[in-house]
């Protein structure tokens, strides 16, 4: 069984709608504090709170991971790494032994984003491909 496990914020819902269309069982990560619609403030204080590695609140997930061995992963490239609602779901949800998908959406600048996810997956898992959308299209 596979779970696509998202989070999306800006108004197009990118990721969102990358994650729908796989097919599996859909998880939304979300934000406990209410998010900032100003994209300008969007981009300074989630890209402070991503490049700093800080920690955030997100309403916890109810996934039984045991019941899952294929995992994918979608979210939004900030900072040209991981963002920290997606880091903090693999932080406050362990995942070992399965076979995961990593899929990212952009505008252009991801040039670590496959990496970044390096700490955050323990090594019993199996990164079967790496995806990225630059403005809506695969690439
Ligand atoms: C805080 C912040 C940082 C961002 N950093 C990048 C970046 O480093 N590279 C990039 O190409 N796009 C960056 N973006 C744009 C988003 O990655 C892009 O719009 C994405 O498709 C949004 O996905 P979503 O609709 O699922 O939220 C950033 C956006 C925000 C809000």
């Amino acid at each position: 069984m596979k779970a696509v496990i998202y989070f999306s914020l800006s108004k197009k819902k990118s990721s969102k709608k990358i994650a729908l269309e796989i097919p599996g069982k859909h998880f939304e990560i979300i934000p406990v504090k209410k998010t900032i619609k100003c994209v300008p403030m969007q981009m300074f204080y989630y890209g402070y709170l991503t490049v700093a590695n800080k920690s955030v609140d997100i309403v916890p997930i109810d996934i039984d991971l045991n019941s899952f061995d294929e995992i994918t992963l979608v979210s939004p490239v900030w900072g040209g790494q991981v963002n920290v609602y997606m880091r903090q779901f693999l932080l406050d949800n362990p995942l070992k032994n399965k076979k995961i998908t990593i899929i990212g959406s952009c505008s252009g600048g991801h040039k670590n984003y496959f990496s970044s996810f390096d700490k955050l997956i323990d090594s019993s898992n199996e990164i079967v491909e790496n995806i990225i959308y630059v403005k809506g299209i695969k690439i």
